[in-house]
């Protein structure tokens, strides 16, 4: 048995009790015979053809999968395509060039519609730009934009000149931004002038400006004018307004690059256990057809249908299922700028009902969120157009999973409890709506082509209820396939705990802590590395600790999650300071500024908690599952093991416990 004292602790509920499809939505869907997940036991991976047969190859592949260099797999290698042309122009040739491919919802209530030949145009031509501006097959292109239609135009013109994008989310901060460019080599940047969020306006050129000055490099700089004030005045030498390039640009087209199978289409930067973001690789076509099939099989979208899905497209879920699935698959994508509760807090509801949405896809935080605010807002609006709800990004617990599905599928909806991470690129775990019961607190068992285990210590795959490690013991097509900044990090992060190169046992770690029932569905708790989850984005805890002991007068700091009465994680900073220094002046809000601008004000803190030491082991060892303890007020185990257990004491009086 895994010791999870410390982490998951409230996650570990019930599953509820379960639900079946409902008739009328298996007769719809696409993907409705339970001989699917029979294909994966005979035949596997050939399995994963039909995945690879939802897209249009330029050259057809000859391998399926080339597993010759564990954990480096290939996946269709020897095949040919182009991921724009995929999700635009073979909708164009199919005849639905006047379908619309997104509609966007603006901030202040702006809404903009593209159909599938306005984003062919608007693809080509900045796509002939960024290759004015020297952009080459392979040249790294950094996008920091929030969500704004040129986000997705933007990266799809990379792909079409099979220049890899790295998307980095807009409200990271300057640090990070160069730290991502450095790292990823990249000298091209699409940004913009500035963006809202509620009802202020946010300086995103400031940022830019400030990141430009950290790095060596002369970065050739798009700008979107987003304010619509003036953007001339803040352009600089290497600078360019996106919308004049594009007019510059206008009525040209550039022929899509056919990509190798494994060649690079995008870079995705995510925390990882140590202060260093990982750079994670995915591949043009193993990930195409993972996250086209799932689109498919898992939110059973069908061309004709609107979808949404309301993540921001800075993360790999918006990547995933905004653009790539969605648009590979022909369909309607939604996407908006702002949040759920600006104007007012029906503002999703309002988006759904006036555009008739059948598929929404959303987060368990922000499902809470709606709890706590009430059926009112969703009972103001008329939500019957919707077919399949679905949740990502962490855990649901079955009183969440039941008002979501009750309040807003109506009681009758089906949803998808989707597990994933930024590197399995797309779903793993989830029911098929179509064949599988759902259980509410339980993602469900490995997709069709996915075989998702649940081990101890030693490897050993644990009895039904029992917690354990979650690992994958296949290769899957949209798998990441290295790290950025080396194979080797790649191996020893996920590779090396639970594999045997020896015995040519290859096992996945996902860092997830899991329980599996008796029917092979899996429970996910939570992390079990220094990684958290704070509504959804994954965050470093030594990335954040970094930023804090960075600040004069501070000795050490711990970060740990704290579960709060909503569910949500908040972020919790233990912190000592040098001998002399008083933690009552400044220094509280000098620590917040640090994160803020080393992070982002995602990782803010909900409480910092000043202590004259962190508890250790004897060894030095800050103990940091003891102050998570502390922090979500559990049951403290044994501290004899702590080299200064009477800390414990002064931490809680100091938290006024
Ligand atoms: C981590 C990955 C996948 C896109 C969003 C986050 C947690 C994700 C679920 C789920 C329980 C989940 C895991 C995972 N997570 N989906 N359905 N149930 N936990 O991507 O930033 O790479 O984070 O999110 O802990 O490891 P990410």
């Amino acid at each position: 048995m895994v010791d999870r004292s410390g982490w998951g602790r409230d996650r570990a509920v019930p599953t509820g009790s379960p639900h079946s499809p409902p008739a009328w939505f298996t007769e719809q869907a696409n993907v409705t015979d339970s001989s699917v997940y029979e294909t994966f036991e005979t035949d596997w991976p050939a399995c994963w053809e039909r995945a690879a047969d939802l897209l249009s190859w330029d050259q057809p592949y000859d391998t399926v999968l080339n597993d010759d260099e564990p954990p480096f797999y290939e996946w269709f290698t020897g095949g040919k395509l182009n991921a724009a042309y995929n999700c635009v122009d073979r909708h164009l040739e199919s005849g639905r060039k006047n379908h619309v491919a997104i509609r966007w919802e603006g901030k202040h209530g702006e809404r903009q519609t593209y159909t599938y030949r306005d984003l062919y145009v608007e693809v080509n031509e900045f796509a002939a730009a960024l290759r004015g501006l020297g952009v080459e097959e392979d040249d790294v292109v950094t996008i920091y934009l929030p969500m704004i239609p040129e986000l997705p135009i933007a990266m799809l013109a990379c792909a079409r000149i099979g220049a890899p994008h790295s998307v980095v989310f807009a409200g990271l901060s300057a640090d990070a931004l160069a730290t991502r460019m450095d790292a990823a080599d990249s000298e091209y940047l699409v940004t913009c002038d500035g963006y809202y969020r509620r009802g202020d306006a946010f300086n995103q050129k400031t940022k830019v400006d400030n990141a430009r000055l950290a790095l060596e490099a002369d970065i050739e700089t798009v700008v979107v004018d987003r304010l619509g004030d003036d953007l001339p005045h803040v352009l600089g030498e290497n600078e360019h307004d996106y919308h004049d390039l594009r007019d510059q640009h206008a009525g040209e087209t550039v022929d899509p690059v056919a990509r190798d199978a494994e060649d690079m289409l995008f870079l995705m930067y995510t925390s990882g256990t140590t202060g260093e973001p990982k750079g994670v690789v995915h591949t043009t076509g193993g990930y195409l057809s993972h996250v086209a099939w799932t689109s498919h099989a898992v939110l059973d979208i069908e061309p004709e249908d609107t979808y949404w899905c309301a993540a921001d497209i800075g993360w790999i879920t918006g990547h995933s299922y905004i653009v790539y699935g969605p648009l590979a698959l022909g369909t309607t994508t939604v996407m908006y700028e702002g949040t759920p509760d600006y104007p007012d807090r029906d503002r999703l509801w309002e988006i759904v009902d006036r555009n008739a949405v059948d598929i929404f896809y959303t987060a368990p935080t922000a499902i809470r969120a709606f709890m706590k605010w009430g059926t009112e807002y969703p009972e103001r609006h008329d939500l019957s157009s919707l077919r399949l709800l679905g949740t990502v990004g962490e855990p649901i617990s079955p009183r969440p999973w039941r008002w979501y599905h009750e309040h807003i599928g109506g009681g009758e909806c089906p949803v998808v409890d989707t597990w994933w991470q930024t590197e399995t690129g797309a779903v793993v775990i989830s029911t098929l709506p179509g064949v599988d019961e759902m259980k509410p607190g339980a993602a469900g068992p490995g997709l069709p082509g996915i075989e998702a285990t649940v081990v101890d210590d030693t490897g050993t795959p644990v009895e039904p209820g029992e917690t354990g490690y979650l690992v994958l013991e296949q290769p899957w097509p949209g798998m990441a396939r290295t790290l950025y900044d080396g194979n080797e990090r790649y191996r020893e992060e996920y590779w090396t705990r639970f594999s045997d190169p020896d015995e040519d046992v290859w096992r996945y770690a996902s860092g997830d802590a899991a329980t599996v029932d008796d029917d092979g569905y899996i429970t996910v708790l939570g992390r079990i590395d220094d990684v958290i989850n704070v509504s959804g984005r994954r965050l470093s805890t030594m990335e954040i600790e970094s930023a804090v002991t960075d600040v004069t007068g501070v000795a050490e700091a711990a970060v740990v999650g704290r579960s709060s009465e909503t569910g949500n994680t908040e972020i919790y900073a233990y912190v000592s300071t040098e001998g002399g220094y008083d933690p009552g002046t400044s220094i509280r809000e000098a620590i917040i500024d640090s994160i803020d601008a080393t992070i982002g004000p995602i990782a803010k803190p909900s409480e910092v908690v000043f202590t004259p030491e962190l508890p250790k082991t004897r060894s030095g060892k800050i103990m940091r599952r003891l102050l998570e303890d502390i922090a979500n007020g559990a049951e403290l185990g044994d501290t004899s093991a702590l080299r200064n257990p009477e800390i414990v004491g002064e931490i809680q009086a100091e938290r006024g416990d």
